[in-house]
């Protein structure tokens, strides 16, 4: 169930005075991702293929993230009448493939899998809260504002089904720390650089390193401390470990500081 619908978005006050254009490029390459939703999801109705309750709950998500997808390009538009959705998705579907005809998941163990959907919706949930609180744009903020909330959602919803798993699989927190740091290293990979690219230099050829660092240079510049500190909770979590306290306070600095000074680097670097 869809807990709001494009219908929803106050199109009607968009105000162009405050678009940044940096801004608009990250949201051209997250409507790409987020509308590649669909091809996610039958990867994990294969790999869960005898779980019927899972599936749909996958599906009902697919269907909440390819809605996504749709708010950010619609917006995209606006900001920009010359972004072509339809051709940009072409090109990123065309150069970028989830591999979907898995039996089993990548992760070694569906708790495994469900550990790093936990991930990627921390990493959504705290990036798009952070771009709501970034851009004075309205229309984008409350896209922005929905979707957070979609993704939080999304995350309990993972994480519901991580605990059943856990019940019968018994993978360790070490095992499953593991996942969750290969999965968050991931988020320098393809996808959200492809995304980047196909968006915004179609014309150039791929490199992964310097789309990614584009992508990174403008996406990470948007978080202040208490996100990182909501996101480092959320992968504690969902890796078994104590979401507040002491582990969190030193891994929330150091994410930080990362993410901040990485984002400085390549400004300076002009990436
Ligand atoms: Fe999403
Ligand atoms: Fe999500």
């Amino acid at each position: 169930m869809k807990h709001w619908t494009l219908e929803d978005i106050p199109w009607g006050r968009f105000d162009a005075s405050r678009v940044d254009p940096e801004i608009v490029k990250v949201v051209k390459a997250a409507s790409m991702v987020e509308a590649n939703g669909g091809d996610y999801a039958t990867y994990l109705c294969n790999v869960f293929h005898d779980d019927p309750q899972f599936q749909a709950a996958a599906r009902d998500w697919a269907v909440e993230e390819v809605q996504h997808g749709a708010a950010l390009a619609r917006w995209a538009a606006l900001a920009d009448p010359d972004f072509d959705f339809d051709a940009c998705f072409r090109r990123f579907t065309d150069g970028y493939k989830i591999v979907v005809d898995a039996d089993r998941s990548i992760r070694g163990s569906r708790s495994g899998e469900l550990v790093a959907r936990c991930i990627v919706e921390t990493g959504t949930s705290s990036y798009y809260t952070a771009l709501m609180e970034a851009t004075d744009e309205p229309v984008l903020k409350e896209i922005c504002r929905n979707i957070a909330a979609d993704e939080l959602r999304h995350y309990k919803l993972f994480y519901v089904h991580l605990k059943r798993y856990l019940d019968l699989e018994k993978v360790g927190a070490l095992r499953r720390l593991l996942v969750a740091l290969t999965r968050i290293t991931e988020s320098e990979d393809d996808e959200l650089a492809y995304a980047y690219y196909a968006t915004n230099e179609p014309s150039a050829s791929y490199d992964r390193k310097r789309y990614s660092r584009a992508y990174a240079r403008r996406a990470y510049g948007f978080y202040r401390p208490q996100h990182v500190t909501r996101g480092v909770a959320m992968v504690l979590k969902a890796v078994g470990l104590k979401p507040h306290g002491r582990v969190n306070a030193t891994l929330s600095r150091f994410v930080y500081r990362f993410l901040t000074s990485r984002s400085q680097r390549l400004a300076r670097a002009g990436a």
